[in-house]
C-alpha cells in the first residue's frame, strides 16, 4: 500500500456564508472523489449556513468571527492557530470574504486554494458578475487558482467558462457560474491530494507539467 493510500490527506475548508462549494467538497468526498478528509470548517461569520452543513455530516464546524479581533493581523493569527491545531495538507477557501494577510499566506504557500467567480486575470474582487454584464462580455466563468499575496492574483489551476446568455441578470449569471464552480472544485481538490498538482516558482504544475496562466481551460458552450 502506498502511503497516498494509507494516509488521505486532511482538509480543513474555510467559509464566510452558503457553503455550496463545501457541500460539492462533502458530496465529493462521500463519492470517494479524492483521498482526503474534511477535518474541519471555519468560517468568520457566525450563522454561517455553511457550518450547518458541516455539523450535519459530523465535521467539526468553528466559528471565528472576526468582528471580535482588534486587526487583521490578530484575526489572521488566530485563524492560523485554529487551521494548524487540526495539522492540515491542504486549505480550501470556499467563498471565504477575508483579505489575508502575507504572513498568513505564506504560511500556506502552494498548499492553499481558492475560487473566484470570474475568468481570472478578469474581474478580481467583487461584484463580477455584474461586471462581466456591464463590460458586454460573451463569455465568463470560475477560476480555482493557489492562493499567494497577490488578491485573487495566484497562478490558475483551472477555469470553466460559461456563456454570456440575452437577458443575464447578475444573479441567472451567478446560478450558470456556481453550476460549474461545484463540479471543479472537487476536482482541483482531488489533483491536490492524489499529489498531482504543485506550486513552484509561482506556477501552477499538474502531473509535473507548467500548466498555462489560464490553468485548464473548460469550455461550456451552452450550459
Ligand atoms: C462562490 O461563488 C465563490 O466563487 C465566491 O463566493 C461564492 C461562495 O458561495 N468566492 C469569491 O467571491 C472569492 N473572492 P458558497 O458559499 O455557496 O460556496
Amino acid at each position: 500500500m502506498t502511503d497516498r493510500q494509507s494516509s488521505p490527506r486532511r482538509i480543513v475548508v474555510l467559509i464566510s456564508g452558503n457553503g455550496s462549494n463545501l457541500q460539492a467538497l462533502i458530496d465529493a468526498q462521500a463519492r470517494n472523489t479524492f483521498p482526503g478528509n474534511i477535518v474541519a470548517v471555519i468560517s468568520n461569520r457566525p450563522g454561517a449556513f455553511g457550518l450547518e452543513r458541516a455539523q450535519k455530516v459530523g465535521i467539526d464546524a468553528i466559528t471565528l468571527d472576526h468582528k471580535e479581533y482588534d486587526s487583521r493581523e490578530s484575526f489572521d493569527q488566530a485563524l492560523q492557530a485554529g487551521i494548524d491545531a487540526y495539522r492540515p495538507d491542504l486549505v480550501v477557501l470556499a467563498g471565504f470574504m477575508r483579505i489575508l494577510t502575507p504572513e498568513f499566506v505564506r504560511h500556506y504557500q502552494g498548499k492553499m486554494l481558492n475560487i473566484h467567480p470570474s475568468l481570472l486575470p478578469k474581474y478580481q474582487g467583487l461584484h463580477t458578475h455584474k461586471r462581466a454584464l456591464e463590460a458586454g462580455d460573451t463569455k465568463h466563468g470560475v477560476t480555482v487558482h493557489f492562493v499567494t499575496e497577490e488578491l485573487d492574483g495566484g497562478p490558475n489551476i483551472v477555469q470553466a467558462e460559461v456563456p454570456v446568455l440575452h437577458g443575464d441578470t447578475p444573479e441567472t449569471l451567478a446560478t450558470r457560474v456556481q453550476l460549474q464552480e461545484h463540479l471543479i472544485y472537487p476536482e482541483a481538490v482531488r489533483w491536490y491530494c492524489e499529489e498531482r498538482l504543485t506550486m513552484e516558482n509561482n506556477s501552477a504544475l499538474l502531473d509535473g507539467q507548467k500548466l498555462p496562466s489560464s490553468g485548464i481551460v473548460i469550455s461550456n458552450a451552452e450550459s
